[in-house]
């Protein structure tokens, strides 16, 4: 088949080849972008008088009737036309007649292409920054009705210090705070318009830049050219936000699994978020977490494979430049979808605040408290921490716990310990206390919740 930039040449390719090189098969996704892109285009070609008024509006009108088509999925692409532009160019000439050639006028596919993506990624960041808040929004639905629930906090996966279960939650809650200012300083950056800047020189038609920027709702405009056809790095800030996003996700995975297995029973993930086994009929497997931790390696994968495809191109265009898309895609329908899910996963889960409160009575995770008492008479807490340590050593050796030791072997190990240091050892009162700024005192933590609130309330 002909091809529309076949005049230079003598043969044309053979299908295989065609496919090979063709992008159709997934940049079809950039459909009304593209469509967009050039209904501002020849908008401008119009009002600059760079095509008489009646085509521009000829082309104009043939435009948002494929686009009406596009909306409703009844347009057919060819590998034939290699890309999203050629085909909808192509279409457009079938449609209106051969007027419909003037519409790249003054334009490449180079810029073409980087305007699309510029557009597309846009609307999908807007939309994962309202899935962010959404999850934010059940997060601290969760932490206010645990704020006394108490959960072991773990370093090294041992057992550390009681803490309140809402703090915990609160954690994340602010992980995708971060995520979220994350995805909204990049919209700066994605927000500009490559439109205009032709093949990689700009072009000598009298263009208007900023009006087809304006029109397209961008803040600005690149500044260079050859910058503007070439570089990838909006979608890379955009993959590695994503990956960024995507771990702290698939760590809270981990923990959600962790929390739900025999040996945890702290939460009981909802029915609708689990999956059973095909042989063991007891089985209830945490499904959904352990597939948002697993896609978060795919989300790497995307981030890496473009970092790797950039690295070696010269400026300014080239055609290693097409699989810049298809892990773009792949990276917003994965992390769309993980947000969703998660969000659902969250509010449906059920808390075993018994089992965590037993847990947090069962372990030697209030030995600070007992340093802290001693240090606090005036032993230097070096000091206090060999003493404490030994008594768990002695509590290890009988199998007990440091709440279950006598006053008169605590009295044994230092004379400034009181009948007092049984309060003191409660760990509902060693998490209560914890007062410091951000710290998970219960205080702190109903502080931390409204301070969360506000946040969310704030664009
Ligand atoms: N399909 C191409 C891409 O995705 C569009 C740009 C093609 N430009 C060119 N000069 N061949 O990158």
């Amino acid at each position: 088949m002909k091809k529309l930039w076949g005049g230079r040449f003598t043969k044309t390719a053979e299908e295989w080849v065609d496919e090979f090189g063709a992008s159709i098969p997934f940049d079809q996704e950039l459909v009304e972008e593209d469509i967009e892109g050039s209904i501002a285009h020849v908008t401008m070609l119009g009002k600059c008088g760079i095509l008489p008024s009646e085509d521009a509006e000829k082309i104009r009108a043939g435009l948002l009737a494929l686009l009406e088509k596009a909306k409703q999925g009844k347009l057919e692409f060819s590998v034939a036309y290699e890309d999203i532009h050629l085909n909808i160019e192509k279409t457009l000439i079938d449609e209106i007649g051969p007027v419909g050639g003037k519409l790249h006028t003054g334009r490449s596919r180079n810029d073409q292409v980087a305007t699309d993506m510029h557009l597309y990624l846009r609307k999908r960041v807007h939309e994962i920054i309202e899935l962010i808040r959404e999850l934010q929004q059940v997060l601290v639905e969760k932490a206010e009705a645990h704020v006394e629930t108490l959960i072991p906090g773990y370093t090294h996966l041992q057992r550390a210090q009681p803490v309140s279960f809402a703090h915990h939650l609160l954690a994340y809650f602010w992980m995708l705070e971060r995520d979220r200012e994350r995805f909204t300083e990049s919209l700066k950056r994605i927000n500009k318009s490559p439109l205009g800047a032709g093949a990689l020189a700009g072009t000598t038609f009298p263009i208007d830049r900023q009006y087809t920027a304006d029109l397209l709702g961008f803040d600005s405009i690149y500044e260079n050219s050859i910058d503007a056809v070439s570089d990838r790095d909006f979608i890379l800030e955009f993959l590695s936000n994503s990956s960024l996003l995507m771990m702290h996700l698939s760590r809270f995975c981990e923990e959600l699994i962790l929390w739900s297995s025999q040996e945890f029973q702290f939460i009981e993930i909802d029915d609708a978020f689990a999956t059973g086994s095909s042989i063991m009929p007891q089985k209830k497997n945490p499904d959904m977490a352990e597939l948002i931790r697993g896609k978060t390696g795919r989300v790497y994968g995307n981030l890496v494979g473009l970092l790797t495809v950039m690295k070696g191109t010269p400026l300014a265009y080239n055609k290693d430049m097409q699989e810049d898309k298809e892990g773009m895609f792949d990276t917003v329908k994965t992390v769309t979808g993980s947000l969703k899910i998660f969000a659902g996963m969250i509010a449906t889960m059920g808390v075993r605040t018994e089992v965590m409160k037993k847990a947090v009575k069962q372990d030697f995770s209030n030995a600070t408290e007992l340093a802290d008492y001693l240090a606090k008479k005036g032993v230097p807490f070096r000091e206090a921490h060999e003493i404490v340590g030994k008594l768990v050593l002695t509590c290890i050796e009988k199998g007990i716990f440091l709440a279950d030791l006598p006053l008169s072997e605590y009295k044994r190990a230092s004379a400034l310990f009181e009948e007092d240091i049984y309060e003191v050892l409660d760990p509902y009162t060693a998490v209560n206390r914890r007062n410091s700024a951000g710290g998970t005192g219960f205080a702190e933590v109903r502080k931390a919740i409204k301070k969360a609130k506000k946040t969310m309330n704030t664009p």
